[in-house]
């Protein structure tokens, strides 16, 4: 039974194996998460494919920044490829002029707030703003919510708080850093099981690494579908 709350990463090395991945997964899987590793061996044409020829969801993480005309003629351009999300980072700056060149699509822009790579020393070294991380996480995505984002991404960890902003009403929290209990932890820090994640307000959750490393890819697919809070 295919539940779109489940979105797949596909971090695996190129597009081809890629498509190889989702064809082993078939119909456990309709939601698929394309990165910016994967943009530079095929990843357009991978993101097309799974569209048009294979009737899956895509969503394109290319986490965009750059002056405001910038993202809104890359986002235009991207905005013809029936896309479902794409991310840019939450500056407000950014997330509007994303939004400008996504009118007239059904094309949904994320904001992302703070890379979850990064810890406060990180962020010194980037001249941010003094303060705790999770309460800039906050205030960037409330900022995100006002310049019109569709959704935000967040640690799991972070969702509860962000669902309870005003500003996220009637708003998407897609959260990464999701493990189905006992599974290895990679270089994820702050994670959730996904029936937390959801339970915290996430609408979706990406899983890579527990899915596409399992001997059965799609099994796994059912196994974390069937533990999300029911609908
Ligand atoms: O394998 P794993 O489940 O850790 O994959 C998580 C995916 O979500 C990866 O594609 C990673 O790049 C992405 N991501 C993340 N943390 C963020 C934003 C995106 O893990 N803050």
């Amino acid at each position: 039974m295919t539940d779109d709350r489940l979105i797949v990463a596909l971090d695996v090395p190129n597009a081809h194996a890629a498509l190889e991945m989702t064809q082993q997964i078939g119909d456990a899987v309709n939601f698929y998460k394309i990165g910016l590793g994967m943009l530079t061996t095929g990843g357009l044409a991978l993101a097309n494919e799974l569209i048009q020829e294979h009737g899956k969801r895509v969503f394109l993480d290319m986490k965009l920044f750059d002056i405001g005309a910038t993202v809104e003629s890359a986002v235009r351009g991207l905005a013809q490829f029936d896309l479902d999300f794409l991310t840019v980072h939450g500056d407000p700056h950014v997330v509007n002029a994303a939004k400008q060149g996504a009118a007239g699509s059904n094309l949904k822009i994320f904001g992302v707030t703070i890379l979850t790579s990064l810890d406060r020393a990180d962020l010194d070294n980037c001249l941010l703003q003094p303060g705790d991380i999770k309460d800039l996480v906050i205030t960037r995505a409330a900022k995100a919510f006002e310049a019109g984002a569709d959704g935000v991404i967040a640690s799991p960890q972070e969702a509860a708080l962000i669902r309870a902003l005003p500003e996220a009403e009637g708003r998407l929290i897609v959260t990464p850093g999701v493990r189905p209990a006992g599974a290895a932890l990679g270089d994820q820090k702050r994670v959730a099981t996904p029936y937390n994640a959801v339970n915290d307000g996430a609408d979706h959750i990406v899983v890579g690494r527990p899915i596409w490393t399992a001997t059965s890819p799609a099994q796994a697919a059912i196994d974390i579908v069937a533990s999300l809070p029911k609908t």
